[in-house]
């Protein structure tokens, strides 16, 4: 899998590229994750951008150009386009599982004073990772390409993620680990009886338990 990221801020990723389990994905090559500038690809002498909008208003416009050579450069059979923006669907785990079956994903980040409309036309979806607004895309591509890498082959085990919160629709399931007793909170007698069958069986209802209380919205719903 290969993920293309277009920004006009690339130094936002060195610590994202580099660090805990992204890091180890790309150093083990389990994903290529490259970082573009959008301004190495602007055509004007000064390298600018983005400009005034027609029509009057405030803000600076993201320009059409760098985007579609840009795309026009890395794109191939295999890539799908995806543009970040508030105004996109929302994203959720369902999506991030059909999008790690793609070989090649571009994102391009929007820039936090919109981008002119023509733009849109390049992309497959358009994506937004929740109601609120954020200064660029750059956060959120880092959130998607997060969530996509970590449910690729050999990245962390199968197990980690079967359990994940949102698969089935249900919030996962509490967990403890040692002391069995911390400042008189008591860690629940099933899970050191040893008996997975019964761990099983608690963990399924604890789950079930925990939606209903805080997401029930999930239930009854197959979290499209
Ligand atoms: N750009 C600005 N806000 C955003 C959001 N919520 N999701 C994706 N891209 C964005």
């Amino acid at each position: 899998m290969k993920i293309d990221i277009l920004t006009l801020f690339p130094d936002m990723y060195n610590h994202f590229l580099t660090e805990s389990i992204i890091g180890r994905a790309i150093k083990e090559k389990k994903v290529e994750i490259n970082i573009y500038n959008i301004r190495d690809y602007s055509k004007d002498p000064h390298k600018k951008v983005d400009d005034y909008p027609f029509g009057g208003g405030k803000g600076m416009v993201l320009m059409p150009q760098p985007i579609f050579d840009a795309i026009k450069d890395l794109k191939d059979k295999d890539s799908y386009v995806i543009l970040l923006t508030p105004q996109g669907k929302t994203y959720n785990q369902k999506m991030a599982y059909q999008l790690s079956l793609k070989k090649h994903i571009i994102i391009i980040c929007g820039h936090y004073e919109g981008f002119d409309e023509r733009i849109r036309t390049l992309a497959d979806l358009e994506l937004s990772i929740g109601d609120y607004i954020l200064t660029g895309g750059e956060l959120a591509s880092m959130v998607i390409t997060d969530s996509i890498t970590r449910l690729l082959d050999g990245v962390i085990t199968k197990e980690s993620h079967l359990n994940d919160s949102f698969n089935n629709s249900l919030l996962d399931y509490p967990v403890y680990t040692r002391p069995a007793i911390y400042e008189g909170l008591e860690v629940p007698e099933v899970l050191l009886s040893g008996h997975h069958k019964n761990i099983e069986k608690w963990r399924y209802e604890e789950q079930l338990k925990r939606t209903k209380e805080r997401r029930p919205d999930l239930l009854g719903d197959d979290n499209k």
